[in-house]
């Protein structure tokens, strides 16, 4: 328990700490390697240097929580954030065998967690920042832990229509799932931060200045058929869609999900594209 049950993002602690936490743990090899070169392209916009401290925000597995802490290198600090306990668990182990004491991991909602402020050099995330009730209150948060000078990066999502690593699945299975609005413009969710404009709006108001975002667009590259089909059952909008529901509706979804992706596996595996910004704003 660390008070976040209670807080302002209560649903969002239940959701990451629902079996979907379990199933980014058994997948972590898979999703690292799949989100690879979006992770070398944000990590190139942050530009850590040796001795800084950083805070990775909502940083799950870990996955660049150690490839922070190799950047900064001992003379540095990162502190991961995340509410999901099974996620740090992970991030935890793979810090510890690494070898990286200059990495801290710990349970926390990064809205209301109290940092000592004006002590770090860089905010960084990869998909960890689209969750929050009130975004601009985390980012304040945020920014208030922050050097003068400090510098904000993280990835998010664009549109699901131009995910269509996303969207191709989705579509597909619609038919199948039982129906689950889409999130408002204003909710949390995975493509909460898609529209520029409104990013550009929150971390305005948080306080941040020089916001710019970079459009990556890198091949999301699959598996094979039977893999990708998997994988989109586990994580996702689909998965969301399954929590709880029958294994024969299960059986069903994966199944019309490999044939639908079949109809993209080529030399590689199932490819297809995905759209993402990289966002860097200052203190
Ligand atoms: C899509 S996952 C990304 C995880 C990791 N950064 C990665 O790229 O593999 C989003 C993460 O944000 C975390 N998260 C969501 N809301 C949070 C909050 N208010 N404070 C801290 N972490 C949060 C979740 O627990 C989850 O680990």
């Amino acid at each position: 328990m660390t008070g976040a049950e209670t807080g302002p993002n209560a649903q969002q602690v239940e959701y990451w700490n629902s079996p979907i936490a379990q199933t980014w743990v058994k997948l972590q090899t898979r999703l690292d390697r799949l989100f690879q070169p979006l992770t070398e392209v944000a990590l190139q916009h942050a530009a850590p240097q040796s001795g800084e401290r950083a805070i990775d925000i909502g940083c799950g597995c870990g996955a660049t929580v150690l490839e922070l802490a190799r950047r900064v290198g001992t003379g540095g600090h990162v502190l991961g954030v995340d509410i999901s306990a099974p996620m740090l668990n992970l991030a935890r182990r793979r810090a510890t065998e690494a070898g990286y004491s200059q990495a801290t991991l710990i349970e926390a909602d990064l809205a209301t967690y109290g940092f000592p402020s004006q002590s770090f050099d860089l905010a960084f995330s990869r998909f960890g920042v689209m969750f929050f009730a009130d975004p601009v209150a985390a980012f304040a948060n945020l920014r208030a832990a922050l050097k003068p000078g400090g510098r904000l990066v993280f990835a998010c999502f664009r549109p699901l229509a131009e995910n269509r690593w996303v969207l191709e699945p989705l579509t597909a299975v619609q038919h199948l799932l039982p129906p689950s609005p889409a999130p408002g413009p204003e909710e949390p969710g995975q493509f909460a931060f898609a529209d520029p404009d409104r990013v550009r709006r929150i971390l305005t108001a948080a306080g941040f200045h020089n916001v710019t975002l970079t459009g990556h667009d890198p091949d999301m590259r699959l598996g094979d058929a039977k893999q990708a089909a998997d994988m989109s059952s586990q994580i996702g909008p689909i998965a969301r869609a399954l929590m709880g529901a029958p294994e024969s509706l299960r059986t069903a979804v994966l199944e019309a999900l490999a044939t639908a992706y079949r109809r993209f596996d080529g030399p590689d595996g199932v490819t297809l594209p995905g759209a993402n910004w990289i966002v860097a704003a200052k203190v």
